[in-house]
């Protein structure tokens, strides 16, 4: 039995310390990876490894999944049976795996486990809202919580790696991929990468639970001119250092065992081509010890991109630039040796990559079991249970955000005699999870809108249902039934958004109002009742002014996961306050895009009285929704900001207190926000950036004193000469509960 073969092998990696060294392990320079536990095994199994078996460990190939389950594509089993493969994508749940890492361990000569890689993104059964939804709960714990969840359910299934988590900087709401980040700013969106690596990878690699992440997508993917998906990304390097690549080094900060490339081009060099990125920022800068995998075919794209003349050119290149695997492109597997042979490649740098997977799999404990990820027994015991879908409705609430709620008409009153549910998302599970919602079964899984109100006021209230109409239709031949319901109901809650392919990979919008005639049914529901709340659903920021303008309520609900029409049944009926807080501005128009608010101030900031300032002569430069903006069922009042000195020098902590009062009617939970700004710079300085937030929970007519901290790391930033400081002069800090507060005190560093 292989398992067998496979503890044999370790322990005598362990007992042969010192009788295994050869010129091919002579060659891997370990210095920096002394503290790798499992160095001495790796390179004894590194020493016994031909050229063509390392190359196989860089290479990843994808599982087939057929109508009604997994296959494996016979191509797929040779080239796994003869050494050719080293990781697989899409491949899940506990016998599939099991049956692949077989053929691996079974009849490989060496035997060597496979990684099982997936889009883990927002959950794995469970579905959690997509990462921009979660973002907006501004809880750090409950983001690293459903990684974690994640992780366990993921881990039950046979997958060890995630793909994840996406901390792309998003500003450009046409870009369908805003959904999996935590939006535009790159202070939090540094926290929340953190606190998801955290959350997948806990703090043992080696337990049954916990699962490699993998920061991506490196770098600057989420900034593709015109909002394109896979577009140029054309930069400055201040911008790219300053807002850019924070979250990914803070990914790397938190340990992060892998990274991926982005498909995207970069200032003229793809990065899958840019070994500044991966050998020098991250490793050598950042000192990043996992491995880089390519994106999807991303290396095989550098000959349309222009890079390279063939795809043996295009793996030299990827190879070169640091990228140790090849993800589905099959070229390393078909190149890399002639390369070497060629002398294009070192096999010292092979031996460099091998050893950074093999480390990942030792660290996970394949070689002690390679199927302890293919557990039946977990799997049918960790999928869904109580505890995560109570998570996840708890997850789906705090990341609602109440955007518009005129004349207090939310919360609704559980004593209602009649609710019609409308809309094309009212009653439409299919639509409901979102991109990448891994093995949740988009079928049967979710909450729907209809059902968690049901769930909710049972059989008490005259609960009804119409569609009214679709996503990419102009008939209005549903119109009259959903008027009808309207008119003869007390209250309506009008579900409308984007269907659930709208955002995601390669579904950038070039237009972001509400899809088809949604608009027109929103006008026509509004005629017949004043009554009626807006339920979103949506993956990116909408442009959404004629709703804002006609709607007496609207929450943004996202997608909100596999419990989201209970979340929202929450909301709507008060057992949950709203107290989500945007992490992406939401622009009035798509002219105004890219659009954030820590934008320079320019030579010319906008003034009504003079005609020659930076605005648009047709719409306003403000957004419908700031950065940081939810309202509440009840009201906040900040009180008595005040710092603990006027003049502080770079050693100093600044002490930021503010007095935090509930002054309305309901108890509450605010999302407490601190800003700076540097009034005078060597270089343009950003009119406001982000430095802390507090989430509090105050009954009504409670207060509470909240105290911030500000070093000298949080005023500095790329100077002039592009080294990483502060500047002595005068800073505003702004205390509020969003991005347009001008709540403000000033202080001066020496
Ligand atoms: C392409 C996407 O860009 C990436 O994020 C994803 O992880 C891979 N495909 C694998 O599905």
């Amino acid at each position: 039995m292989k398992l067998f073969k496979l503890f044999f092998l370790s322990f005598l990696f362990v007992i042969g310390i010192n009788s295994c060294q050869n010129k091919t392990t002579d060659n891997i320079k370990t210095s920096k990876q002394t503290n790798n536990p499992f160095d001495v095994q790796i390179k004894k199994l590194l020493s016994k490894m031909t050229l063509e078996e390392k190359i196989g460990q860089l290479n990843m190939l994808s599982g087939d999944w057929s109508v009604t389950g997994p296959t494996i594509r016979s191509n797929v089993a040779k080239e796994i049976k003869e050494g050719h493969v080293g990781a697989m994508l899409n491949s899940y749940t506990a016998a599939y795996t099991r049956k692949l890492m077989e053929l691996a361990v079974d009849s490989t000569r060496l035997g060597i486990p496979l990684l099982f890689g997936y889009d883990v993104i927002h959950g794995m059964r469970t579905i959690f809202p997509i990462p921009l939804g979660e973002s907006c709960s501004w809880d750090l714990k409950l983001i690293e919580k459903s990684a974690r969840i994640a992780a366990i359910e993921a881990s039950a299934e046979g997958v060890d790696w995630t793909f994840a988590p996406m901390v792309d900087i998003s500003r450009d709401p046409r870009w369908g991929r805003v959904m999996e980040g935590a939006g535009e700013d790159p202070w939090y969106g540094s926290l929340v990468a953190k606190a998801r690596v955290k959350g997948f990878q806990g703090s043992n690699l080696s337990s049954d639970s916990t699962i490699l992440a993998c920061v991506k997508h490196g770098v600057a993917y989420g900034a593709p001119i015109a909002g394109r998906d896979y577009n140029t990304v054309d930069m400055s390097k201040r911008t790219l250092l300053g807002v850019y690549l924070p979250p990914y080094h803070a990914a790397v900060e938190a340990g992060v065992a892998t990274a991926m490339t982005a498909f995207n081009d970069l200032n003229g060099t793809p990065c899958t081509a840019n070994g500044w990125i991966w050998n020098n920022l991250y490793r050598k800068q950042w000192g990043f010890k996992g491995f880089v995998v390519s994106d999807y075919t991303a290396i095989n794209e550098l000959v349309p991109h222009g890079v390279a003349k063939n795809l043996f050119d295009a793996d030299v290149l990827a190879f070169n630039a640091g990228v140790d695997m090849d993800m589905m492109g099959e070229g390393y597997i078909s190149n890399l040796k002639k390369a070497v042979a060629e002398g294009l490649v070192s096999e010292k740098e092979i031996n460099r990559s091998v050893y950074r997977i093999l480390k990942a799999k030792f660290e996970l404990g394949l070689f002690k079991n390679p199927y302890k990820y293919s557990n039946e027994q977990r799997e049918k015991n960790d999928l869904m249970t109580p505890e995560h879908l109570a998570f996840a409705r708890k997850d789906a609430r705090e990341s609602i955000v109440l955007l518009k709620n005129n004349e207090h008409l939310l919360p609704l009153s559980k004593k209602i005699k009649s609710i019609a549910i409308i809309g094309p998302l009212g009653d439409n599970k299919y639509n409901m999870l979102g991109a990448w919602s891994a093995a949740g079964d988009r079928y049967k899984d979710p909450v729907t809108l209809l059902e968690g109100v049901k769930n909710k006021l049972g059989n008490r209230v005259k609960i009804r249902y119409a569609q009214g109409t679709g996503f990419n239709t102009k008939s209005t031949k549903g119109f009259q039934k959903a008027i009808n319901l309207a008119k003869n109901s007390d209250v309506v809650l009008l579900a409308v958004g984007e269907s659930n392919d709208m955002s995601g990979e390669a579904s950038s919008r070039a237009y972001l109002n509400l899809p088809g005639n949604q608009n027109d049914l929103v006008d026509a529901i509004l005629k017949v009742n004043k009554k009626t709340v807006i339920i979103l659903m949506n993956g990116r920021p909408l442009t959404i002014s004629h709703l804002a303008k006609v709607a007496p309520a609207i929450l943004e609900t996202w997608f909100a996961g596999t419990e989201a029409g209970n979340a929202i049944a929450d909301v709507v009926f008060g057992d949950y306050n709203p107290s989500g807080k945007l992490t992406m501005t939401f622009p009035r128009n798509v002219g105004q895009i890219p659009i954030f608010y820590s934008h320079m101030n320019t030579g010319r900031p906008f003034s009504p009285s003079n005609h020659y300032t930076s605005k648009y002569i047709d719409s306003p430069n403000s957004p419908l929704y700031p950065f940081g903006f939810g309202l509440s069922y009840t009201t906040f009042k900040y009180d008595s900001l005040s710092i603990s000195k006027q003049e502080i020098t770079t050693k100093d902590t600044l002490r930021v207190s503010v007095v935090l009062k509930n002054t309305g009617n309901y108890d509450g939970t605010e999302v407490a926000q601190l800003y700076i700004r540097d009034l005078v710079g060597s270089v343009t300085r950003p009119v406001k950036e982000l430095r802390g937030f507090r989430k509090v929970f105050l009954r009504k007519g409670e207060s509470k004193k909240l105290i911030f901290k500000l070093t000298n790391k949080d005023l500095s930033f790329y100077r002039k000469d592009m080294t990483f400081g502060s500047e002595p002069g005068r800073f505003y800090v702004f205390v509020g509960g969003n991005s347009n507060t001008e709540y403000k005190r000033s202080f001066w560093l020496k």
